[in-house]
């Protein structure tokens, strides 16, 4: 018999007692070897809808389905162990209301494993995380700078500065009212970040939005250095592995232009020596 308790994976009531503790890590991730990387040491495996833009060169998250959720969803779950994952719903598969929703999230679930999914959107979409929460589907929000709606916001901007202060505290509210059981907020200024964490009841977890949420959470291949197109303010890199493939790259080309790759240790003899 095994000296140590079983291990059971990380689920949303977990998430959300962790609210005013340790902070909350969260990394997305795509792969099932990043997963893997992510798993030893973060509390949430985020598959984000960021997959498009950051793995398929997309200009924007507009572009990416509800088939690519499940595809990356299930190569992320495969790859976790302890790690919650949570799978983002993509544009145009829950804004119709309640019913789509819980439709896709369902598929979303019952193809991938995940225990939860994701949606943007704050007071309009109470009435369809109430629905989903109702039956049994844990909806994380997100608030603030919501990358779906970047043609009505007009770009990736910080949102809830000065007049905008008051939405956003109730756009989370109403999702916190709702049954949410965490929230991203995503570009928002920090203190009115701080305020929003103290008075709601869930998690938050900030991406731009200041130390005082109770979680943060990267693009993984931003804080690795890996996708370079542009660089938000808010990501810390901590590794320049980009820089690192590339060199990589470039000496291996070079090796093999000039016959220096494979070496002889790389090859098979024509003899099996007897
Ligand atoms: O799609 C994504 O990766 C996200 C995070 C940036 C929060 O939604």
């Amino acid at each position: 018999m095994s000296a140590t308790a079983p291990t059971r994976p990380v689920l949303p009531p977990d998430i959300t007692a962790r609210k005013g503790g340790v902070p909350l890590v969260v990394l997305t991730a795509y792969t099932t070897p990043m997963a893997r990387l992510v798993d030893a040491h973060c509390d949430i495996a985020l598959v984000g809808d960021s997959v498009g833009m950051v793995l398929h060169g997309m200009p924007s998250t507009l572009g990416v389905t509800l088939e690519m959720m499940i595809l990356h969803g299930r190569a992320v779950v495969r790859g976790l162990s302890k790690a919650m994952a949570v799978i983002d719903m993509p544009f145009g598969s829950y804004e119709e209301g309640p019913a789509q929703a819980y439709r896709n999230a369902a598929q979303l679930m019952m193809e991938t494993g995940a225990p939860a999914v994701k949606l943007e959107g704050g007071q309009h979409m109470a009435e369809t995380i109430a629905f989903l929460t109702a039956r049994g589907v844990p909806v994380m929000a997100h608030v603030g700078l919501t990358p779906q709606s970047v043609n009505t916001l007009g770009g990736y901007k910080v949102v809830g500065r000065d007049d905008e202060a008051a939405r956003v505290m109730a756009d989370a509210k109403a999702c916190a009212a709702a049954g949410a059981f965490s929230i991203v907020l995503e570009k928002v200024p920090v203190g009115l970040a701080g305020r929003i964490t103290a008075e709601l009841p869930i998690p938050t977890i900030g991406i731009g939005a200041g130390v005082d949420c109770d979680g943060q959470v990267l693009v993984i291949d931003d804080m690795l250095g890996m996708f370079t197109a542009f660089r938000p303010k808010f990501v810390k890199r901590y590794a320049e592995l980009g820089a690192a493939a590339d060199q990589a790259i470039a000496t291996y080309a070079e090796e093999v232009r000039r016959r220096a790759f494979p070496g002889p240790e790389h090859g098979f003899a024509d003899q099996v020596k007897s």
